[in-house]
């Protein structure tokens, strides 16, 4: 087993513990760290039928006697307010009313790590809670770095807070039941650290492919360490991202969230980066700060990897609304995290909305 620490001011730092089949021990890791006795699980139906008994008997098995397990159905649409007001109220009911010390177990994928960390960080002003993340998207990104939230009334992440976990435990022979398109969409993510941060992990991600999708255990963990290492690096330097560091993972992100958005979720979240990062790179190139070639290196690997660099049943308004309504924008000044080179960023404020229109549009698919 791995363990990266993620350092942070105070008590808040916690550690990250990767390895394979590790599920059943996860007890005895959360035993030390005396979060109570009492665990409330947040999962989905998919997930709880192929890992809940493992991780129930794990917490059993190093004593935890007081365990209730809660399922959110899967897709982003239950990243909702009404998931969150019902899973508050279970919660009231299982800690009595609060009187009860609990804490909170987030097993799945982006979804119910967001929407569970949220519910931790707003049940009484901030409960302990620990990250299990079974997709790629998961184990690389939001299982850390305490970023919680829902959508609301259409805008992605628009209700949030900040709030680290106790703890990330990353088994990642979990992976081995998600399917190929999961396992793509998580790979846009590992792609956006290889060009804002690494050019040797850029180049060691073009190189192992295949072995990804083959579950090469070696490969698999390199990708998983890396990231978390180069995410908890990031979040150390600017937990609460108001130094401009942290805004470096929104790489992608700017217009991947309209693209998402307006498709109503029928791109999942790795696939609407993918073009996202095509966009800001198309973008960049207009405004003379990236190379052609290394625009194309990037695309290149994300065709190789099997992830959409054009946008398909477009609607240029739509994806414009929910453009605007981006909440990192200050003062409706639009802003970017564009790639300079591989390994390098540069944030740009108040792009013209001409240049952005235009490069969706030429980004548009034909068929
Ligand atoms: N907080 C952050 O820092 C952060 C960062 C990036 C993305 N996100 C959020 O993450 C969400 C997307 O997460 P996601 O891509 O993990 O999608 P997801 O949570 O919707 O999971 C995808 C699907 O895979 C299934 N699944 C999960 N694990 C499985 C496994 N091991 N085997 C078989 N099936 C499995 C789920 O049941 C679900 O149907 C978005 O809402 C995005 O905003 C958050």
């Amino acid at each position: 087993m791995k363990k990266i620490r993620m350092k942070i001011e105070g008590e808040r730092g916690y550690d990250i513990l990767v390895g394979h089949n590790i599920l059943h021990k996860i007890g005895q890791h959360i035993k030390p760290l005396h979060l109570g006795n009492s665990a409330f699980i947040i999962t989905s139906p998919t997930i709880g039928k192929l890992y809940l008994k493992p991780l129930v008997q794990g917490l059993k098995s190093a004593g935890f006697k007081n365990i209730q397990t809660n399922l959110v159905p899967d897709g982003e649409k239950f990243k909702s307010f009404s998931s969150y007001q019902r899973l508050m109220g279970q919660m009231l009911k299982f800690s009595g009313n609060g009187e009860k010390k609990i804490f909170i177990i987030n097993m799945g994928g982006g979804v119910i790590g967001d929407l569970g960390g949220f519910v931790a960080a707003t049940f009484k002003r901030g409960t302990d809670y620990i990250q299990v993340p079974t997709t790629l998207l998961a184990f690389v990104d939001c299982g850390i770095g305490g970023k919680t939230g829902i959508d609301f009334n259409g805008v992605k992440n628009i209700v949030g807070a900040f709030h680290q976990p106790k703890l990330v435990y990353a088994d990642l022979s979990l992976l081995k039941t998600l399917n190929k398109r999961e396992m793509k969409s998580g790979f846009a993510e590992v792609v956006k650290y290889g060009v804002i941060h690494s050019p040797t992990f850029f180049e060691f991600i073009e190189n192992n492919i295949d072995k990804v999708f083959s579950l090469d255990k070696k490969v698999i963990e390199q990708i998983a360490v890396q990231s978390y290492s180069i995410k908890a690096d990031i979040v150390r330097k600017d937990e609460f991202d108001t130094k401009g560091i942290r805004m470096q993972l929104n790489y992608g992100h700017t217009i991947g969230h309209a693209v998402e958005s307006a498709s109503r979720y029928a791109y999942r979240h790795g696939e609407a980066i993918s073009l996202g990062m095509v966009c800001a790179n198309d973008i960049a190139v207009k405004l003379g700060i990236l190379e052609k070639d290394t625009s194309a290196r990037i695309e290149s690997l994300l065709i190789k990897i099997g992830l959409p660099v054009r946008i398909k049943n477009h609607n240029i308004d739509e994806i414009m609304n929910f453009f605007w309504r981006d909440k990192k924008f200050v003062n409706g000044k639009n802003r970017f995290v564009m790639a300079t080179k591989i390994g390098k960023t540069k944030i740009i404020e108040d792009i013209q909305a001409r240049i952005i229109t235009d490069v969706i549009r030429n980004r548009f698919s034909s068929i």
